[in-house]
């Protein structure tokens, strides 16, 4: 039987997302996705800041459906692009673009290219009541120049983080979450919600 934990809704519903903050805060809350609450909406993402984007998905939930909630907003920053693709990375090859062509694309733009340094970076908003707060995580990597493994999701197969030498395609959803950008963010939100 489901356990009296408190409802928190995750603005998302990619699954990978899901399991990877549920094996943070799932003892404390039970996750709900936006299916879950029967959200449907396409929301906007239309800020030019990751910040700026998951206050607008947490505020969309806030507002329109009651729950307490927080929502992320992902960029991959890669140097030698001056940052790009950054807060467009979800639309990098096309608005209806799928994350092979935006691997394809980042590859090409990088043949040749020796500086391959890069980070991903992950803004979490949280609102509980009328609280609203941020939280920032990010992982120092490279781009590689072919894909490696099948796990995760989005630009995983070319990311290789510097603390595992590793694309996170390759690495266990446990191993990436220890070191991730959205691991780290949703761990520091975590911290907050535990001491408040
Ligand atoms: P979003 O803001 O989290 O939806 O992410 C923006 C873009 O970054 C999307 O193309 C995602 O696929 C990608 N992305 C977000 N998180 C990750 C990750 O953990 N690994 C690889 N790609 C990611």
């Amino acid at each position: 039987m489901e356990t009296t934990r408190t409802e928190l809704v995750f603005a998302t519903n990619n699954r990978h997302k899901l399991e990877e903050a549920r094996a943070i805060v799932g003892d404390m809350f039970r996750i709900l996705s936006l299916a879950d609450i029967g959200c449907h909406d396409d929301i906007p993402e239309t800020a030019p800041t990751l910040e700026g984007n998951a206050l607008i998905k947490a505020r969309w939930v806030k507002q329109r459906y009651g729950y307490d909630c927080f929502a992320d907003d992902t960029g991959l920053m890669v140097d030698a692009l001056g940052g790009a693709p950054g807060v467009y990375s979800a639309r990098y090859a096309g608005d209806h673009c799928s994350p092979d062509d935006n691997i394809r694309k980042l590859l090409s733009e990088l043949e040749g290219e020796e500086n391959r340094k890069a980070r991903f970076t992950t803004v979490v908003a949280l609102i509980t009541g009328d609280c609203e707060r941020i939280f920032t995580g990010s992982v120092e990597g490279s781009i590689s120049t072919e894909r490696h493994g099948d796990g995760g999701f989005g630009y995983d197969p070319v990311f290789v983080a510097d603390e595992s030498g590793k694309a996170f395609a390759e690495m266990t959803p446990e191993a990436k979450n220890s070191i991730s950008h959205r691991g780290r963010a949703i761990r520091a939100m975590e911290e907050a919600l535990r001491s408040s």
